[in-house]
């Protein structure tokens, strides 16, 4: 009898397969199509810290010509409010139509603004909650070091006034993963969320604008959080979820080999619709009783830098072989 569980942060989830924050759980009904379809968690949409600085601002600059530092705080708390009740309501009534756990999420950028509102957020019945830091460093004197704490201090200050796990979605550029993964651990993240996927910016340059491109990531996307899963696994003390790519049930089971408890996914239920959730679960299904796997924990880690046979499959040395041309 093959077993899919498998445990994220103190919650139980049925398989490892967790729909990611998107425009698929930006509604109850869309939370109850990710259930139907044999997802064991859903991230919701987030709420966007950057779109209520942008309605607050676009308010601000029709009403007064400039404003001071407190105003800004006053109006931002404003714009929190205007936006806050319609997401509790979604968490709420997501509540009631599934039983599988639902995860907040809020964007953050400052420090502060979440704070009190997590607490909102804990009351209104979610599971957990995903903090997607989308720190954007600009300044080019600015010390990396603040950086860093300035995602540590969103982490903790979030973390302080509730009960419920949180993790941590972050991006995979950082002069040191290894030293930020505990960083934000130490802060309180109960989990990380391997690998953001930023917003691919382009240029059209028929018309001279700015466009974007590749709304879905592809398959080759997944090597990063690969090898940044198998690194990290046992290290750092919080459970690891893989993101982006993961197209298929190879793809889940390679996560679960390098250590990862669970998935993330959404581009490949845009592309291939959510039946696919069914089709994953199967291939992993059949794959686990070919090897004569009864459970997920019979297998996850085994190909982790730690256990693998290879470490160094995971490091610059096998690049460094391919290109001299080496085995
Ligand atoms: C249409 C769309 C909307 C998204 N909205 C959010 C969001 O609100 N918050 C967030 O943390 N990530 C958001 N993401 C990113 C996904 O959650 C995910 O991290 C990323 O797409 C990589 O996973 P994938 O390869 O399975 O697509 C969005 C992605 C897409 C395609």
């Amino acid at each position: 009898m093959i077993d899919l569980a498998t445990k994220y942060m103190g919650l139980v989830l049925k398989n490892p397969i967790i729909v990611s924050s998107s425009s698929l759980t930006h509604s109850a009904e869309g939370v109850k199509r990710c259930a139907d379809a044999g997802a064991s968690a859903v991230v919701l949409k987030s709420l966007f810290e950057e779109q209520i600085n942008a309605d607050v601002k676009a308010l601000a600059d029709s009403s007064v010509s400039s404003y001071h530092s407190e105003e800004w705080d006053y109006i931002q708390r404003m714009g929190l409010d205007m936006n806050a009740d319609e997401y509790l309501k979604i968490i709420e009534e997501s509540k009631k139509v599934t039983d599988i756990p639902v995860i907040a999420s809020l964007n953050c950028i400052s420090s502060d603004l979440w704070t009190d509102f997590a607490k909102y957020i804990e009351a209104a019945g979610a599971d957990a909650l995903e903090l997607n830091i989308a720190v954007m460093p600009r300044q080019f004197d600015e010390d990396p070091d603040k950086i860093e704490q300035h995602i540590y201090n969103i982490i903790s200050n979030v973390k302080k006034n509730i009960s419920i796990p949180v993790a941590a979605k972050l991006g995979p550029y950082f002069t040191s993963m290894p030293r930020v993964a505990k960083g934000a651990r130490k802060a309180g993240a109960s989990a990380l969320v391997l690998f953001n996927r930023f917003y691919q910016t382009d240029i059209d340059i028929k018309e001279l604008s700015h466009t974007s491109k590749n709304k879905y990531s592809t398959p080759a996307e997944m090597s990063n959080t690969l090898r940044w899963i198998s690194l990290l696994y046992q290290q750092i003390g919080c459970s690891l979820v893989g993101n982006t790519g993961i197209h298929d049930g190879e793809a889940v089971i390679k996560q679960l080999l390098v250590g990862a408890r669970a998935v993330e996914i959404c581009s490949t239920l845009f592309v291939n619709g959510m039946g696919q959730i069914q089709v994953m679960l199967d291939d992993i299904q059949k794959w686990m009783q070919d090897k004569g796997y009864e459970t997920v924990d019979d297998f996850r880690g085994k190909m982790s830098f730690k256990n693998s046979k290879k470490p160094d499959y995971f490091e610059r040395q096998q690049y460094i072989k391919a290109i001299v041309g080496i085995d």
